[in-house]
């Protein structure tokens, strides 16, 4: 039977040997300044430096994700979330900030050979002045195989059953490419218990990836708007084992979820009017500027001129950098059903009306 490293709510061990060649597993230190999202959980009775056990991005003044496992025999007041300090021993940096509510997915369920649904959501006490980490958008094709994504933790620099875990007292980071289900399903790994909620980065010969105590941390990929969070370390066999990849909750798959959850009336902006003009070839799609926006997230689908044949599988969507007005020329026959959604942080608006494009 496998054991999974999902059974790896432990105490963090500090231990005395030191060796700087270990990060993460094989990671760099990270830059002071970077990730400004990127939080600890700890237990609130405890030293971060020794109460650290899993890692959370906040995503909401008021709200942080993390992995559901996470939470597993926690209460609001056994945990705090530990904000602004990437060294855990520098006490003076940063912030520790009570938990309001513990949010766990209604479909978690903890079963160490298959979890499913492994997210949670932390209320915070007050709403905080960080950065915050923008989700990837559920229609976004940020998650190709072959895309570089970044995982970052304070959790054990080595993984060896004959001796102590040594977790990192600063954040420590590592780049690994994204397989595809397929990969990380095979027979000689996975072997089918990877879900389509689930996502795997890492390399087929192992030596890098994230371990015990980094869970609940973010898979981060890079975009022209700024960092996304696409997964949530949630489970593997061993670390950095060859065959066996990372495994993250998919964060497209619950972009929905979350969302309902910690946006308020108050953060969602108003949805656009959408335009479609069409001369000849040229299609030029443009909405109406919403007054408390940070951006417009753009989706589309190939449509045989009826709507009833976009599906979730054929939407894609992306980013417009601000832009309220869209042109293109497309080829004759070329049939697009579009809308867009303005969004504020992680909360969107709902859907303008939908736009249909007909090329003659
Ligand atoms: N479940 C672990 C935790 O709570 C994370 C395990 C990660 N394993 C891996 N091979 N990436 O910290």
């Amino acid at each position: 039977m496998r054991l999974l490293s999902i059974l790896c709510l432990g105490v963090a061990v500090q231990t005395a040997w030191a060796s700087p060649t270990l990060r993460v597993i094989d990671g760099v230190r990270s830059k002071p300044d970077a990730w400004p999202w990127m939080a600890a959980i700890v237990y609130a009775n405890q030293q971060p430096n020794e109460g650290q056990f899993c890692g959370s991005t906040l995503i909401h003044p008021s709200w942080v994700l993390t992995a559901a496992h996470c939470t597993d025999g926690e209460t609001r007041d056994s945990i705090k979330v530990l904000l602004g300090r990437k060294k855990l021993t520098e006490e003076d940096k940063g912030e520790l900030i009570g938990i309001q509510r513990i949010v766990k997915h209604p479909f978690y369920d903890y079963n160490p050979e298959n979890p499913n649904a492994d997210l949670a959501l932390l209320q915070l006490e007050k709403p905080v002045s960080y950065p915050i980490l923008r989700l990837a958008d559920q229609y976004s094709d940020l998650i190709q195989p072959g895309e570089w994504g970044t995982v970052m933790g304070w959790g054990a620099q080595r993984y060896d059953h004959s001796r102590p875990s040594e977790y990192a007292d600063s954040l420590q980071e590592v780049r690994l490419p994204i397989v595809s289900n397929a990969v990380c399903n095979a027979p000689l790994s996975y072997h089918g218990d990877v879900q389509e909620s689930m996502l795997c980065a890492g390399f087929v010969e192992g030596g890098k990836d994230a371990c015990i105590g980094d869970s609940g941390g973010p898979l981060v990929v890079e975009t022209n708007t700024g960092w996304q969070q696409v997964g949530i370390m949630s489970w593997g066999e061993g670390c950095a084992q060859p065959d066996y990849y990372g495994v993250y909750t998919r964060i497209s798959f619950y972009q929905d979820f979350i969302t309902k959850q910690i946006c308020e009336p108050q953060d969602t902006p108003s949805s656009p009017q959408l335009f479609v003009h069409i001369q000849g070839h040229y299609a030029t799609v443009s909405w109406s500027k919403v007054k408390t926006a940070e951006g417009y997230q753009f989706y589309y689908a190939p449509s045989s001129a009826d709507l009833s044949s976009v599906t979730v599988d054929n939407i894609q969507s992306f980013d417009t950098l601000g832009k309220v007005r869209l042109s293109e020329r497309l080829n004759s026959g070329m049939n697009l059903s579009v809308a867009v959604r303005a969004y504020r942080g992680n909360c969107y608006s709902d859907y303008s009306n939908v736009g249909t494009i007909i090329i003659e």
